[in-house]
């Protein structure tokens, strides 16, 4: 399982050192791909402090210019630099308050393919798409504009992460069967754009409202390949707790 920490704005590069050292001593090596999604301020804290562990380190954005006149942004040549492994893209938190748009998410996504960093995909529905049944169109038109001009040996390089707006740090969370048919719908998407083969083998996670209680029972749901957690990962001593209890 790929289990993906997205710390959000929470943390000073002091508390990240506390942070990092506290899950590392309760850390088990091998038993999942796990992530930590840092603020930009830790990531090269946290990349010395990660040294020999098999822990991996993300960012949770980055500019969709590879460089020049973009007062305030962080490129995906800079990420690469200083050995970062994974980026977050498309997270509904940038798309809704920070007006990202489908344009831009793409270009973010072939930068960083170009810099050698996966990209964790961020689609979902919000409540409203839900009620008007409008969830697996949502999802097909994110992951549509996400992947344009993609060749199928570049999705090696993406993770998508099924977040339902709705969910992310509610406290509620689909049925199993409703999150197993969006991770279908996913595929097909996929299986359509790309091929059957490449939609088996792309990892889809689930996020929103993923804790210490539902993490074993998420990831055991078909279809589920890891979890991105947002809240439940805060506090060094529940995430590591929570890597353990997930026992798929
Ligand atoms: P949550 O956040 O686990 O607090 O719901 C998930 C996310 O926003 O990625």
């Amino acid at each position: 399982m790929t289990i993906i920490a997205n710390l959000k704005m929470n943390k000073t590069n002091s508390e990240i050192k506390d942070y990092i050292m506290k899950l590392l001593s309760r850390y088990e090596k091998g038993k999942h791909e796990v992530v930590l999604c840092l603020p930009f301020t830790s990531l090269t804290t946290a990349k010395f402090l990660i040294d020999g562990s098999d822990v991996k380190l993300g960012a949770q954005n980055l500019c969709d210019d590879e460089s020049g006149k973009n007062t305030g942004e962080i490129s995906g040549e800079m990420l690469h630099d200083i050995g970062i492994n994974y980026v977050i893209i498309g997270h509904s938190e940038r798309r809704t308050k920070y007006k990202e748009n489908a344009k831009a998410i793409n270009k973010k996504i072939k930068i960083a393919l170009k810099n050698r960093l996966k990209v964790v995909l961020c689609v979902g529905e919000s409540l409203a798409d839900k009620n008007l049944l409008k969830t697996f169109e949502t999802l097909k038109t994110q992951i549509e504009d996400a992947l344009k001009g993609l060749y199928e040996n570049e999705l090696e390089n993406i993770v998508i992460a099924y977040e339902p707006i709705w969910a992310i740090g509610s406290g509620k969370i689909p049925l199993a069967k409703e999150i197993e048919g969006s991770i279908k719908a996913i595929r097909k998407v996929i299986a359509n754009d790309f091929s059957e083969k490449a939609s088996q083998k792309i990892e889809v996670l689930y996020g929103g409202s993923v804790d210490n209680k539902n993490c074993n029972t998420i990831a055991k749901i078909k279809e589920v390949d890891g979890l991105l957690v947002g809240g439940a990962c805060l506090d060094a001593v529940n995430f590591s707790q929570l890597i353990k209890d997930v026992k798929v």
